[in-house]
């Protein structure tokens, strides 16, 4: 079954312990963590210490989302903090695979994100070396933007490319979802949903995490 991930950036800010508790006791499965830097998006979020702190408040799988320059320095501190899933954007990196060893000795999965006008071609090499794909559906930076239409393409192209090398990556999509259009993302081949606005905005975020399941 298809795993949603409620990005904390549409949480609210000052409650965020239990913006937490409360997307999990409305059946999400992962905790998505948008970290930027100022640099890479033209936004800044948040780092290790705030995840530190929320990590004893929750069961969810934490899912950290670097969107910054020089990610190889968050790989450490973000262990530590209790991420499990860690993705970097390939536009930000020379040394893919140096970095995706890097935090997989952390202990930690590893996965690889592209911006919506990046080709997949840059990720053939680097494929048999993650575990999770993620595409973008909007340009990333802010929360609450408009699903771009061709992802759905892309995704479908990136399910082809893993299952015709019998590869087992998973598929996170992440931008503009909702229940609108999650059946048409899982059915291209998303295996993780990303959805910031449409849980949190949510009147009933239980509901809204069984809706974007389908
Ligand atoms: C965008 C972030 C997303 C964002 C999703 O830069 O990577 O995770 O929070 O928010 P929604 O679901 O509201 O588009
Ligand atoms: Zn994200």
């Amino acid at each position: 079954m298809v795993k949603i991930a409620p990005s904390l950036l549409a949480a609210d800010f000052s409650q965020l312990k239990d913006e937490v508790r409360s997307i999990e006791e409305a059946g999400a499965d992962w905790l998505h963590l948008d970290i930027m830097d100022g640099h890479f998006v033209p936004n800044l979020t948040f780092g290790a210490g705030l995840i530190k702190a929320l990590r004893p408040h929750s069961k969810l799988f934490f899912d950290a989302h670097l969107m910054v320059t020089n990610p190889e320095d968050y790989v450490e501190p973000l262990k530590e903090a209790g991420v499990e899933m860690l993705t970097f954007h390939i536009e930000t990196v020379t040394h893919a695979h140096r970095l995706v060893e890097q935090i997989k000795s952390a202990g930690m999965q590893a996965g690889i994100v592209l911006n919506p006008g990046t080709s997949l071609s840059l990720i053939d090499e680097i494929l048999p070396f993650v575990d999770m794909v993620l595409l973008m559906s909007v340009n990333p930076g802010f929360g609450g933007q408009k699903f771009i239409p061709a992802s759905v393409e892309k995704i479908r192209r990136l399910k082809q490319m893993i299952t015709a090398r019998s590869l087992k990556n998973l598929i996170q999509v992440d931008g503009g979802v909702g229940i609108d259009n999650g059946a048409i993302v899982i059915e291209a081949g998303a295996d993780v949903l990303v959805a910031g606005s449409a849980v949190f905005g949510a009147p009933n975020r239980k509901e809204a995490i069984a809706k974007i399941r389908g």
